[in-house]
């Protein structure tokens, strides 16, 4: 025990004692009906209220899942960290917060409205996403067509993912394209200020930004289970700061003050979750509160630190 406590091998050295915790709290959560299924599309109206699953992995690679773990689910705006992370890997932090800015909007997620720079708030926000994504095909490889853009992002994930639980659910994203006037109005309004580094194509920024969304992963930093360090450690603390301040929505502030950990959330339920040089968790269950959070993830967080020291304050 003591020599896997030195070569860092042990995060959680009373693993069982810690899986009790997490599978008390789950069944806690599982009573919870509060919250509505997001009904903007097909696809997530009919998912069952009743699915909720956790899945836990510390950096040295102790895993545990608990309850609806192996329904595939569309990460939607989870997606956004992860986007934002390879930007930043690629491009560095002062060439991407020249185009997008690192303040919680304060406003819904999908609202019209740019910062006093004509920027959008922050990458954690529709605005933001859709301006990150046109950033990873001009700047990285101008020469991409849509076609190898997605390969270059959806392999990034999977290495994120360690190859596991990744994919593409092709249904959502055509649905999603149709169900997208606000996104598409967002993308003009955007091209109307010059926020976008060329005169890009805004259809192909546009179907980037939906197919991104329709991608599933577990977790971010060093993947736990190849051991590859995929994002270099800067971008790691950028993107966490930004999932701190600006990850759930309009409650990020005080998800902030009660939680105080990073996370993101995503319009189908899921929430991805972090705590720094320990571990990633993701929780999924589709009900969502009036600000589009999903209500057992939240609670989940709250019983979480409620038990653990995790607040980082
Ligand atoms: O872009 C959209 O409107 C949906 N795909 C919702 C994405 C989402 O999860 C909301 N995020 N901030």
């Amino acid at each position: 025990l003591i020599s896997r406590a030195f070569r860092h091998q042990f995060i959680i050295p009373d693993w069982p004692d810690f899986t009790k915790h997490i599978e008390d709290s789950y069944w806690k959560c599982k009573s919870n009906s509060e919250g509505k299924v997001a009904s903007y599309i097909p696809q997530l109206a009919r998912m069952n209220p009743e699915y909720w699953g956790v899945s836990v992995c510390t950096i040295d690679g102790q895993r545990f899942s608990i309850g609806d773990t192996t329904i595939p689910f569309t990460l939607q705006s989870c997606s956004k960290p992860l986007t934002y992370a390879i930007a930043l890997d690629r491009l560095g932090q002062e060439v991407v917060h020249q185009y997008v800015g690192q303040e919680p909007s304060g406003r819904n997620f999908n609202e019209l409205v740019l910062d006093y720079n004509k920027k959008p708030h922050n990458p954690m926000i529709n605005a933001g996403a859709i301006l990150v994504g046109s950033l990873l095909k001009t700047l990285i490889k101008p020469e991409m067509t849509l076609a190898e853009k997605f390969d270059f992002t959806m392999n990034y994930f999977k290495r994120l993912a360690g190859g596991e639980n990744l994919g593409f659910n092709n249904a959502v994203f055509l649905s999603e394209r149709e169900a997208a006037d606000r996104n598409y109005a967002l993308g003009f309004y955007m091209r109307e200020h010059n926020c976008y580094p060329d005169k890009s194509n805004l259809r192909e920024i546009m179907d980037f930004y939906f197919q991104v969304n329709l991608f599933s992963i577990k977790d971010i930093k060093k993947c736990p289970i190849t051991e590859e360090k995929v994002l270099k450690p800067d971008s790691v603390r950028d993107v966490l700061s930004l999932m701190h301040s600006c990850g759930m929505y309009d409650y990020s502030g005080q998800f902030a003050f009660k939680v105080g950990i990073p996370a993101k959330s995503g319009v189908s339920g899921s929430l991805l979750v972090v705590i720094p040089n320990v571990m990633g968790i993701c929780t999924w269950s589709p009900p969502l509160d009036p600000l589009g959070n999903s209500c057992r993830g939240v609670q989940f967080c709250e019983e979480l630190v409620s038990e653990f020291n995790f607040h980082r304050y």
